[in-house]
């Protein structure tokens, strides 16, 4: 497999490839139901390779809290657990794209054919591919129950879980120490609609990364640890 690398900060290697403290730069997509541990895996990929994690949920989230025009609409389709409409969505994550220059984590983008469609023809146009997706693969048991307890930072991006993986102190973050929130799209009838969603439109995916030979699937009801080493043990294998 041809992994993408950025000439802009990584050096010749002996054997002619390029890298980045010893790892080559990747473009990644992530899919997997919700809770399935996307960010927590992001954040921990980021930490040991540098890739950077694009949230497609956060980036709304973000343009909400504004509270402009923009952030009321996102919050009409979202909070119901809805899909933003896509070429808007590509439209907010695409400055981080473009400044991803150690490779990127997509998460939550693309969620279906259309935008997987439209990312393809966005990235040729940057001179950029995606290497690798990573089906991030867990039973709807472990999901509700993971999005159960689970608690952020809007600081940091930090993702708790009161069960799984808590704070310190309970409500507050680690690093920062502020408060954290709970999503407004953590009600039972949105991840009702967040899970239909998900098998309709974004398992379809799944079939089309498989064909184009880009799919690994990893078993991501372990602990993040757990879930960290397969990842890693795929990403090495393509090196
Ligand atoms: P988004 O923010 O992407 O949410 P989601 O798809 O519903 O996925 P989640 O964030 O719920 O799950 P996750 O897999 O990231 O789990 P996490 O790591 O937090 O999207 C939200 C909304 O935005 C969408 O519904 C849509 O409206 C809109 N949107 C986003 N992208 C869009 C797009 N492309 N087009 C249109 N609209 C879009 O983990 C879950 C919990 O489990 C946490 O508490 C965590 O601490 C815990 N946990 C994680 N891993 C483990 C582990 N290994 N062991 C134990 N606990 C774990
Ligand atoms: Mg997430």
């Amino acid at each position: 497999m041809h992994l993408t690398c950025n000439q802009e900060i990584v050096g010749s290697n002996p054997t002619g490839g390029l890298f980045l403290d010893g790892v080559n730069v990747m473009n990644i997509i992530l899919i997997g139901p919700q809770g399935s541990g996307k960010g927590v895996l992001g954040r921990h990929l980021n930490s040991k390779y540098g890739f950077s994690p694009i949230s497609s949920g956060d980036v709304l989230r973000q343009e909400m809290d504004k509270g402009t025009k923009l952030g009321k609409k996102i919050a009409d389709i979202i909070n119901k657990g809805n899909l933003f409409p896509d070429e808007l969505t590509l439209e907010l994550i695409d400055k981080k794209i473009r400044n991803a220059r150690s490779g990127f984590i997509l998460d939550g983008f693309p969620r279906n054919l259309n935008q997987a469609k439209l990312l393809e023809s966005y990235l040729e146009k940057l001179d950029k591919k995606i290497d690798l997706v990573l089906l991030v693969d867990v039973p709807e048991s472990v999901s509700l129950f993971r999005l159960a307890g689970r608690w952020q930072c809007k600081n940091f991006g930090e993702i708790y879980n009161t069960k799984t993986i808590p704070p310190k102190i309970h409500g507050i973050c680690d690093k920062c120490g502020k408060a954290l929130y709970q999503r407004e799209d953590e009600t039972e009838d949105a991840i009702k609609e967040r899970l239909k969603i998900y098998h309709e439109k974004t398992e379809p995916l799944i079939k089309y990364y498989k064909e184009k030979g880009l799919l690994k699937v990893i078993d991501g009801s372990g602990t993040p640890k757990e879930v960290l080493k397969h990842a890693v043990d795929v990403i090495e294998s393509l090196k």
